[in-house]
């Protein structure tokens, strides 16, 4: 074989070898690919409405943020599930705490429905831990022993219209030893009644103008002075001034009524430690001197100034002495009564003297011209 044959032999294996290579090469690179992992699937985009958030019944678990915020939350009607017409839609309470002492009477949050007329108002209350605080189907929570539980209440035509009060239930405090509370803050005076008022007698430590009990800073009730609750015939009366507010469209309830001395002592307390005895004086009673003692006399829906001006006020300062109740504290009557304007507190007289004394626009201090002032210290 000649040199240039030789040549022209190995240049062709060189070829034969480069192309099995590549074809080797590109075997390799189909077997790799089929073994990479599949691409991921789109997500899939979820389409389903929201749904109705959920009522949790685990209320104990409830913070306070989260209490506080119920009202918006269940106002928010962005995740509104469609609801048959005449269902409430939202509900808010005029409070969402509340401090108890045993031994109180009962508080009762004011309930706001949206809309205000919704034709199923019907509403449920729950209590997260009855053994601390009861509540009944009016609403009306009661201290039963030292603790802290939540109150909720909902609409029974859409229970996720709901909002909740965190009650703390605490024992009766000591009387607070502040500089105010030196001041006498209980009955241990006699009463002092001007000599030539015939019409102005004493029996038992308790004092009557013309018959009428008077209860006011100058006439103090002596402090065994207990009717355990409101006398039967404000009771009636007020169970009848309801009726006749009900069916105008008004409703009346009794926030609190009779305290007992103590139960005064307790809340007078608090309210010097909070505002000062000065302060305290123009709108709490100090024990053996609040007209609640009496039995007689009911703070309606919400003792607050917010309660002023409502339809509720109104229809109570034009109606109530139909039912034998005056409005005790009337506004720009301070300077006779000793305290604030107060819409909510009415206080039993029966009808005649109700009638009378409204006429007159007088305050009862004025009408049966008695002073309302504490004794010096
Ligand atoms: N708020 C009234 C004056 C009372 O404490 O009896
Ligand atoms: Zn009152």
């Amino acid at each position: 074989m000649g040199k240039s044959k030789k040549r022209s032999a190995r240049g062709l294996y060189v070829l034969l070898l480069l192309a099995v290579l590549l074809l080797l090469g590109a075997g390799v690179m189909l077997l790799l690919r089929q073994t990479q992992p599949a691409p991921a699937p789109l997500p899939v985009v979820e389409t389903a409405p929201p749904s109705i958030p959920a009522v949790t019944t685990a209320a104990a678990e409830t913070t306070a943020a989260a209490v506080t915020t119920a009202a918006a939350d269940t106002a928010d009607t962005t995740a509104a599930p469609v609801l048959p017409p005449g269902s409430v839609t939202g509900l808010r309470l005029s409070f969402y705490h509340a401090v108890m002492y045993l031994g109180d009477p009962g508080i009762m949050p004011v309930v706001f429905l949206e809309p205000e007329d919704a034709a199923d108002k019907r509403e449920r209350w729950e209590s997260s831990d009855p053994s601390v605080a009861a509540v009944d189907e009016s609403g009306k929570i009661t201290a039963v022993s030292e603790g802290r539980c939540i109150i909720r209440c909902s609409s029974v035509s859409n229970p996720s219209a709901a909002a909740e009060v965190i009650v703390t239930v605490e024992p009766v405090p000591e009387m607070r030893t502040t500089p105010a509370m030196s001041t006498p803050s209980s009955t241990t005076h006699t009463v002092t009644v001007d000599e030539t008022r015939k019409d102005i007698s004493v029996i038992g430590g308790i004092t009557y103008v013309q018959g009428v009990m008077i209860v006011n800073k100058t006439y103090p009730l002596p402090e065994s002075y207990n009717p355990g609750g409101l006398i039967p015939e404000a009771a009636e009366a007020f169970s009848e001034m309801r009726e006749a507010a009900s069916a105008e469209g008004i409703y009346l309830f009794s926030h609190s009524d009779f305290r007992s001395h103590w139960s005064q002592a307790a809340i007078y307390s608090n309210y010097v430690y909070r505002d000062g005895i000065d302060g305290a004086d123009r709108y709490s009673a100090r024990a053996g001197y609040s007209e609640h003692q009496t039995g007689m006399v009911i703070d309606v829906n919400w003792p607050g100034e917010a309660f002023n001006g409502t339809a509720e006020a109104d229809w109570l300062e034009q109606n109530c002495w139909k039912y034998g109740y005056i409005i005790r504290y009337p506004r720009d009557k301070e300077d006779s009564t000793g305290y604030k304007y107060e819409s909510w507190h009415i206080r039993y007289v029966g009808r005649e003297w109700a009638r009378e004394i409204t006429e007159s626009g007088l305050s009862m201090e004025e009408y049966f011209n008695v002073p309302s002032v504490y004794p010096a210290a």
